[in-house]
């Protein structure tokens, strides 16, 4: 089937973040790749191979469904944990399958530790401590009577870790609330060994705590932007600036490009407005390259009028709105253009580049944000 537009996704720049994370946390600590959000936009299927390749074979989901797809998309045996959501009832399936996952409450607990049971298993659990997010986690309240229950239990749980999550590492304003976080962290560990409770691994690490914090590596890291090719902010970056190899100041490499094709091409006279409403007045006479992506593929609104595309390796701007399916860009500065010319919405054409950054910077949204928003439809190829 044809599609509007297409991704490739670099298999050679994840090996290299994964190398340059692996170059500050040591050889110790466990790599997981964070695949959520369909692998920030990238695409599990072809991220897990990717990974694989660049010796992953730890990978965390958000949910049940992508921990599915992760599994299914391995070609080897790898460890898969859930950080997030699952169906209470699923889980007698998933300790059939061997698949990992955050224990935060006791409803949870108790359901994992009653299936495991009746299956004559071990549930493979992380046990999620509150330390300051407040999203998901046990309280410092809870740690007696999480302590019993585990106890109790221990022939039915396989203690895979004891885990949190930073409120925000990327940004020094919350580094003392990060500290608050490592410090009850602390607690916690020590409270559970000197009750002779063992978790094969603590982690704590996202990418911002990975490259800011290296007390926070732990046993696991759990990688996720910076796998992907992105600094978690700018700040990171200009904190940890002055630590990187002066030959190679940025070693992180986007995957990803998106590209597409001109759908048609348009001739516009001077003061004819364009596309709905009144937002763009032509001031002269335009030639306009219709591109056949909008904001149902994940080019977003806020890039009406605002955004850019790389055309013949020319930048060439958004003129008017972005529609659900289509958006138009100048293209009266080039000489030679035809319908089918290929358009590079975020990647390198010639010697320019559109980055995810410049994309996300004009359009208001995170990397984050802007990557998962990149419909699973939208074809992924796997590139070196
Ligand atoms: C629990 C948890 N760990 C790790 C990560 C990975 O974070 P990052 O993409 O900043 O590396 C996330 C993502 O938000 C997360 O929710």
């Amino acid at each position: 089937m044809h599609h509007t537009s297409s991704l490739e996704i670099s298999a050679s720049a994840y090996s290299q973040n994964i190398a340059f994370i692996r170059s500050r946390i040591g050889s110790k600590p466990l790599i997981s790749a964070v695949v959520k959000g369909n692998a920030y936009g990238h695409g599990i299927a072809q991220l897990v191979p990717i990974a694989e390749q660049a010796g992953v074979q730890h990978f965390s989901t958000f949910s049940s469904d992508e921990a599915r797809e992760v599994l299914a998309s391995s070609t080897q045996s790898n460890e898969i944990m859930i950080m997030g959501m699952l169906h209470l009832e699923e889980i007698p399936d998933l300790i059939q399958l061997g698949i990992q996952f955050f224990v935060f409450d006791y409803e949870r607990l108790e359901k994992a530790i009653e299936a495991a049971k009746s299956l004559e298993k071990k549930a493979k659990i992380h046990v999620e401590v509150e330390t300051g997010f407040r999203r998901t986690g046990f309280e410092w309240e809870d740690r007696e009577k999480l302590l019993k229950l585990l106890q109790n239990n221990e022939s039915n749980l396989e203690l895979k870790g004891l885990c949190t999550h930073f409120a925000g590492a990327e940004s020094a304003q919350n580094h003392p609330r990060i500290q608050e976080q490592i410090d009850l962290f602390e607690k916690f560990r020590i409270f559970f060994a000197e009750n002779k409770i063992e978790f094969e691994r603590l982690h704590t690490a996202c990418s911002a705590a990975t490259l800011l914090f290296p007390e926070t590596h732990l046993d696991l890291v759990r990688i996720g932007i910076s796998g992907y090719g992105f600094w978690p902010t700018r700040e990171t970056f200009e904190l940890i600036k002055s630590q990187l190899p002066p030959e190679n100041r940025n070693p992180l490499k986007r995957l990803l490009t998106w590209k597409t094709q001109i759908m048609s091409l348009k001739q516009v006279k001077s003061g004819e407005f364009v596309g709905y409403g009144k937002s763009f007045q032509a001031s002269e006479d335009m030639t306009l390259a219709i591109i056949p992506v909008g904001y149902s593929h994940g080019y977003g609104r806020n890039l009406s009028n605002n955004g850019r595309v790389l055309i013949a390796g020319e930048y060439c701007p958004v003129i008017g709105t972005v529609n659900m399916n289509a958006v138009a860009v100048d293209v009266s500065q080039l000489a030679e253009i035809r319908a089918g010319d290929e358009v590079v919405l975020i990647g390198n054409q010639g010697k320019n580049e559109i980055t995810v950054a410049s994309f996300a910077e004009t359009s208001d949204l995170i990397n984050y944000e802007m990557l998962t928003r990149l419909p699973a439809q939208i074809p992924r190829k796997i590139v070196d």
